[in-house]
């Protein structure tokens, strides 16, 4: 798996009709540990944004980690189409202690462009052109460690960016984002052209995807246009908010 891709891709990748483009889960059964996430899941994810929905340990890291080739099914395929190989897919991590491997923001960005097969040299200018782009020439040679959680989760995002891969995952991208910086991820969102796929518990940011998937202990149980998806998930809680506060006062 590659990490990075610089923003905004040059190239859209998937067609209008969406097409032989995409990602592709064909009758999927991934066991981790003793749990069995997935159980004969079968989903076509061609849309360019595509929203991920649904209570703490639904399945949204697990489908991420299977898309990336982290995890490899027991049974069923993954296919990459479109992108065809592993490297066209970037994961930014929940936890970005789970992505960060170097000392230094620099160090960080230069393996992404390295990985995919950059010089060092034109990695680093590469890298340091990148941030001073974003007004951040202080950060590079700044220790990851003394980074907040935000910080250094634009710091995997960024490593993302960088080395432009056709499929974005993104997992809680939003979770440890200030305001200024949520408003300025969506916005790079919207100018993506890559295909992007984001789980979070802020549905507003998946509102307006032409497509949401509301999991469900590792079933899909909605699927559809984001607004219709996000309502029904926002009753259910309501629902079952409501139903717990009946329980506890019997009790
Ligand atoms: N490293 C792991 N080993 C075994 N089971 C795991 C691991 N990580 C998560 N799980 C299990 O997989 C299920 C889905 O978790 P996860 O994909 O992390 O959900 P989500 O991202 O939606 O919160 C949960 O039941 C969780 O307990
Ligand atoms: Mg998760």
């Amino acid at each position: 798996m590659a990490r990075g891709g610089a923003w905004p891709a040059r190239q859209p990748i998937l067609p209008e009709d969406g097409v032989g483009s995409g990602v592709r889960i064909e009758d999927v059964t991934l066991v981790r540990g003793h749990q069995r996430i997935f159980e004969g899941l079968t989903l076509d994810l061609r849309e360019s944004r595509i929203g991920l929905i649904g209570d703490n340990g639904a399945g949204k890291s697990s489908l991420f980690r299977l898309i990336s080739g982290l995890d490899k099914p027991q049974q069923g395929h993954v296919i990459l189409s479109g992108s065809a190989s592993p490297g066209q897919v970037g994961l930014l991590f929940q936890n970005p202690d789970d992505q960060i491997i170097f000392p230094t923001v620099a160090e960080e960005l230069v393996f992404s462009l390295t990985a995919r097969g950059e010089t060092r040299q034109a990695a680093r200018q590469r890298a340091l052109d990148f941030l001073a782009g974003r007004g951040l020439s202080a950060w590079a040679g700044r220790s990851v460690g003394e980074l907040s959680q935000g910080q250094r989760q634009q710091v995997c995002l960024m490593a993302l960016q960088i080395s432009e891969p056709q499929t974005l995952l993104l997992d809680e991208p939003y979770a440890s984002l200030d305001l200024p910086s949520q408003s300025r991820l969506a916005a790079q969102i919207d100018a993506s052209r890559q295909q992007i796929i984001l789980s979070t518990h802020l549905l507003e940011h998946v509102h307006d995807f032409e497509r949401v998937l509301w999991l469900e202990e590792g079933r899909v149980r909605v699927d559809g246009p984001g607004r219709a998806v996000c309502e029904a998930y926002a009753a259910d809680v309501r629902e079952r908010a409501r139903a717990e506060a009946e329980r506890g006062s019997h009790a």
